[in-house]
């Protein structure tokens, strides 16, 4: 039976800090990564953001470092990989996690120019990450990526349209990517959280009040609110030798938002 197998291995992890105190999906993934023994290069384009990050680590006696780094830019992307094999001679595993929630309307409404910079932030950034990581990983016979999606990926229903736009993307270029690297001996798995209660939410405009809050809580299957922690151990789970015979999965995180709806009739004894 294999153990995690994530001792002395090294994770790039994009957008390792977050936007406001308190733990998001790619701090928590850090986190519990590095707990794990591995050794964790936090990237992010606010390197105060992935400090914070660092130094929590570091409380726990475990290893990161902070790369600054715009994971829109191949250049900038080139040079957190070079970085991170230059200081650790590896790279085994990497988290795609930046998304913005990005430009709001319809086709009918939205704003070209937005629409055009957040498909490049939430899609084309995990593509270049990739270009780069894979062929290090192809040195070490084999890697672990994880994509973050969202359940607005899967299934309609949103304000907006780039979002799901977007993550639909993110969901089929998982499949795509582990079909064209599986021989190498590189898992590509995608995790969909459902509405997480993390920094991107809660510093978003106005913030999330008590009531929206319990809202969503009653909304769920489970009627519980899910944190940057339930995420995080999701990708821990993708990224270790438990699933070593994973691959090309769209994991939702989720309360079983994809699975259901709380509105949904209660078990009833068959009428037959
Ligand atoms: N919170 C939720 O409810 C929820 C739900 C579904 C999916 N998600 C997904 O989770 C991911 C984000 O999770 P988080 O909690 O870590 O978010 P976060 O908003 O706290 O962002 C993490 C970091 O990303 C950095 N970043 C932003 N743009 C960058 C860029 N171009 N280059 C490098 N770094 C950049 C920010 O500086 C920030 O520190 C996104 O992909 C998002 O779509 C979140």
């Amino acid at each position: 039976m294999p153990d995690m197998g994530l001792n002395g291995k090294v994770a790039i992890v994009t957008g390792a800090g977050s936007r406001a105190d308190g733990i998001g999906n790619g701090r928590a993934a850090a986190i519990l990564m590095a707990r794990e023994g591995v050794r964790v290069a936090l990237i992010d384009a606010v390197p105060a953001n992935a400090e914070a990050t660092k130094s929590m680590i570091a409380k726990e006696g475990n290893t990161s470092m902070v790369v600054e780094c715009d994971v829109t830019d191949p250049k900038s992307c080139e040079a957190a990989v070079a970085k991170t094999v230059a200081t650790w001679g590896r790279v085994d595993i990497l988290v795609n996690n930046v998304g913005v929630g990005g430009t709001g309307g319809s086709a009918v409404d939205l704003d070209l120019d937005a629409w055009d910079r957040d498909l490049r932030i939430n899609v084309t950034s995990m593509m270049l990450m990739a270009r780069y990581s894979i062929p290090e990983m192809r040195k070490v016979n084999g890697g672990a990526i994880v994509n973050i999606a969202s359940v607005a990926g899967l299934r309609g229903g949103h304000s907006g349209l780039m979002y799901p736009t977007s993550k639909g993307a993110v969901v089929n270029m998982t499949r795509a990517m582990a079909a064209h690297h599986g021989r190498e001996g590189i898992r590509v798995n995608c995790i969909a959280p459902g509405m997480v209660y993390t920094p991107m939410v809660y510093s978003r405009g106005n913030g999330m009040s008590e009531e929206l809050r319990e809202a969503r809580r009653k909304r769920s299957l489970l009627q519980t609110e899910g944190t940057g922690w339930d995420v995080g151990n999701g990708v821990l789970y993708l990224v270790s030798d438990m699933a070593r015979w994973v691959t090309g999965v769209i994991h939702p995180v989720d309360a079983g938002a994809t699975a259901g709806s709380a509105d949904s009739p209660s078990p009833s004894p068959d009428k037959r």
